[in-house]
Order: structure tokens, then sequence, then C-alpha cells
């Protein structure tokens, strides 16, 4: 089958006003990523080598969201909205250029299985000029039904269209279909508009291809592949479908989740096997990881790369950059922005590392801040190997410090410190004997005298 071409044709031209969203439907996202992105990975995974994207409203954002998401992509603009068949013509060019199969999807079903579309794709490959891929639900109000005499599928019925006794049928249209490359084009415009809702409906291309005494089949997938998003309550029920089954990827790859319904991932988290995530660990986008690491609990992690047996947390914010080699430890209430903790360097409480590298073994106490912003710009802070800074520095970017530098505590060091020495950047401690004893009469004298 890999040597058969294939066309994704993505139908996204949809307003999706019960988001209630100035931005368009289809880029709302599930784990860090737009829905429809999902839905041309699909493709892709599937052996799409081209893809088309149908847009409309809100053309120019989806034109610069596709950019990122699906740089190869081709965009059509549906201009007025006639129906899904309609939109599938407003790529007539791609299409008429000749596949061997077409994928027609939904930009809002984003949790679609690549596997479904190769099981109808190798039904065109069999011989069938349409497959579609269905799915089975015990209250199909909404959907369209398939409709099949004698084992055979002869006709989709939208839900209005449908009859007292069709309406009774529970096989459902999911919206997805592969159709032979040669024939759509043909099949397309031969659809009419005499419905209850006056439009093109993509779904009559059965009725039409059975007619001719074509091979048109229904494939069945699960539900999941057809849950269209059309309001945010379904956004995050497709939010925790798709989380539920990257948890369940992750553990069966080695990690350890201790609560797994606790953990958020993002469409491309790398995590390595036997790491071990606590409970309320939320990952941001590009976040890598690799093995043996541990996550402490109520960690939040974005743009982070973190070496093997590396242990983060608990409460620790790693933010882009934020680049930890082995055995590195960032411990409670840290932050690490666009900073390398160099290999067994430990960054353990309370601490701000922004635009910096803390050298291989270096122990930064708690409290320090890197002070690399002055409201203008950003200032690097090089921590060498080996070095101690004191609880509660302010080191001063742009700086550095020398290795096995040492750093007395409550320093602001704003010159460069060299190798192995000691900086104190602050004043020197004076003891004055009796002098608090002293003081506390005075000042309990003085409160006596005010009360009488
Ligand atoms: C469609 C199917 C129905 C199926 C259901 C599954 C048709 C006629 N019906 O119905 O059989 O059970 O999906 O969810 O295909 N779109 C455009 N331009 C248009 C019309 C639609 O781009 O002119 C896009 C929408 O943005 C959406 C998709 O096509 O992404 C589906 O359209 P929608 O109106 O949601 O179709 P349904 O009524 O749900
Ligand atoms: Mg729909």
């Amino acid at each position: 089958m890999s040597q058969r071409t294939c066309l994704s044709v993505i139908l996204a031209a949809g307003e999706g006003t019960r988001m209630k969203s100035a931005l368009p439907k289809v880029l709302h996202q599930i784990a860090g990523l737009p829905m429809v992105a999902h839905v041309v990975k699909a493709a892709e995974t599937a052996g799409a080598g081209d893809q088309v994207l149908v847009i409309g409203h809100g053309a120019d954002e989806m034109r610069k969201a596709a950019a990122k998401f699906a740089p190869e992509a081709e965009t059509f603009v549906q201009e007025k909205r006639l129906g899904t068949a309609h939109a599938v013509l407003a790529a007539r060019e791609a299409i008429s250029r000749g596949y061997d199969d077409v994928l027609v999807m939904f930009g809002d079903t984003p949790l679609i299985d690549p596997g479904a579309l190769t099981v109808a794709r190798l039904k065109l490959a069999e011989g069938a000029a349409v497959a579609v891929i269905g799915f089975r639900t015990p209250n199909p109000t909404g959907y369209g039904r398939l409709i099949e005499k004698g084992g055979k599928l002869v006709a989709i019925r939208e839900e209005k269209d449908c009859s007292d006794e069709e309406k009774k049928i529970t096989f459902c249209n999911g919206g997805l279909m592969a159709v032979a490359g040669g024939r759509a084009l043909k099949l397309l415009d031969a659809v009419g508009n005499k419905n209850a809702k006056g439009e093109y409906y993509l779904t009559d291309i059965v009725g039409i291809a059975s007619g001719q005494g074509l091979d048109v089949v229904a494939t069945e997938a699960s539900f999941e592949n057809a849950l269209g998003i059309n309001n945010r309550a379904e956004l995050a029920q497709a939010e925790g479908i798709w989380q539920q089954r990257r948890r369940q990827e992750a553990m069966l790859s080695g990690v350890t989740l201790i609560a797994p319904e606790t953990v958020f991932f993002s469409h491309d988290t790398e995590i390595g096997a036997d790491t071990i995530v606590e409970p309320n660990v939320w990952f941001g986008p590009g976040v890598k990881i690799a093995t043996g690491a541990k996550i402490h609990a109520f960690s939040h992690i974005e743009g982070a790369t973190i070496a093997s047996n590396c242990d983060v947390g608990p409460f620790a914010r790693l933010r882009p950059g934020a680049d930890l080699k082995q055995k590195a430890k960032v411990g409670n209430f840290c932050e690490v922005k666009q900073a390398t903790i160099e290999e067994g360097a430990k960054v353990n409480h309370l601490t701000y590392i922004g635009d910096a590298r803390v050298g291989a073994g270096a122990n930064i106490g708690a409290g320090t801040i890197t002070c690399n912003y002055d409201g203008y710009s950003k200032f690097f802070t090089d921590i060498g190997e080996g070095a101690f800074v004191g609880s509660n520095s302010a080191l001063v970017a742009p700086i550095t410090i020398g290795k096995g530098g040492y750093i007395a505590s409550g320093s602001v060091i704003t010159e460069d410190v060299p190798d192995d020495a000691l900086a104190f950047g602050r004043a020197r401690q004076k003891t004055i004997p009796g002098k608090g004893k002293e003081l506390r009469e005075r000042f309990a004298s003085a409160a006596a005298a005010k009360k009488k």
C-alpha cells in the first residue's frame, strides 16, 4: 500500500460558534497542539503524503497557524459554507492532480486513530470506491446513519432526513472517509442539495457510488475516532481521553506514574524508561526526559531537557531552555529558565536561575537569585565547576564565578570572582557584647513610660 499516493483533505471552514471564542474552533488545543494539527498528524501517519486544509472562517489566522503546524499543507478557501461535499470541492485543484486515495477528514475530530485511516485505505487498495469509517453508539442522535442492505453499505442518511425506522440504526458515520482518487471528483460533482438542510452532503457520495454498482464499504472504529468537538466541554472530554491514552502509553513503556490521572503530558513529551513521576505534574510542550529521572510532586515543566537520573521538584518550575545534565538536582520552589545545570550540580531550594550555566558539581544555596534582567536586556551568569554559592546571594549578571569559587551567604555579587576565590558582597558582621540586653531594657522602660 505504501506505493499508493494519498491526499488528505481536512475540512476546517466552520465557525464553531458554540466554542464562544475569538479563536477559530479547530485552533483550540489538545495537549498543547491545535486540534486540527492532531488530524494532520494522523493523516500523515496513515500515509497522506500531501495535505490540504479547507478553511473559511478566520482564514488568515488559520493560514498563520497552519504555517507552523503543517508548513507543507496547501490551503483552499471555501467562500460560502454550503455543506461538506461543497467544502471538499474547494480543493478540486489538488484532487484533480490524481491520487490513488483521498482521505476526507474533519478538523474538529482530533482523536482519530491513524490505524482506522489505514484500514479504510486498505479497502480502497482492495477495490472499494468509498470506505466510510463508522462507529456504533447507543445514542446516535445527530449523526448520519449507515444504511446497509444485504451486508452492503448503500447510503448514509443524515439525522434530519431519516425515517423513524432509520433513526433506530446505531451504526453511524464518523465523518471520515476514504475515496478512490480517480472517482472522487465525479462522485462529488454528482451531489445535489435536495435535503432537509439544503446542503451539499459529502455523505451522498455513498448512495451515488452504490447506485453505480461501485463497491462501497463501512469499516468500524471506536466512538472516540468520531468525537467531534463543538464546545469547551467536549474539548475537555477529548483532552481527557488523549491524556488517558498517553499515560497508558508512558506506563507501558516503562515510566512509573504513581497517580496517572494527575499527570498531564504534551503532544511532544518524550520520557524515558525508569523515570518516576509523582502526582500532580504538568508537562508543557518541548520536554525531553532521559531514563531514571525522578520528577517529584507538583512540578511544572516546559521546554526542558532532563538527562538521566536527575532529580526535579517537588514544586519545581523548569521553563524553556532549562537543560539539566546527568544527576543534576533542582529542588523545591526553584525556577530555572534558559540555563544549563551541569552534571551533578545542585539547585535545591527557593532559587531563580535564568540565562546561566551552573558548572558540574556546583552547589547553589537557598534563595540564590541570578539577576539577569535590567528591565531592557538579559545578561548571562556563568558559575564554574564545583563553585559554592552561599544562601540568599544575588548574582548580578553579566557575571562569572570561577571554578571552585566560594560566595559568602547574603552577598550581592557584582564583580567577577576568580577560580577558587572567596567573595563577600555584604557588610562584615560587628558583634557588641551586652548591647542586646541594654537595648531591651531601654525599649522596655520607654514603653512603660508611655503607658503611664
Ligand atoms: C457530519 C456528517 C455526518 C456525521 C457527522 C460526524 C455530513 C453531511 N454529515 O455531520 O454524517 O455523522 O459529521 O461528526 O458530512 N464544514 C466545512 N464547510 C461546510 C460544512 C462543513 O468546512 O460547508 C466542516 C465543518 O467545519 C466541520 C465538518 O466540515 O469540521 C463537519 O461539518 P458539520 O457541520 O459538523 O457536520 P455534521 O452535521 O456534524
Ligand atoms: Mg459536526
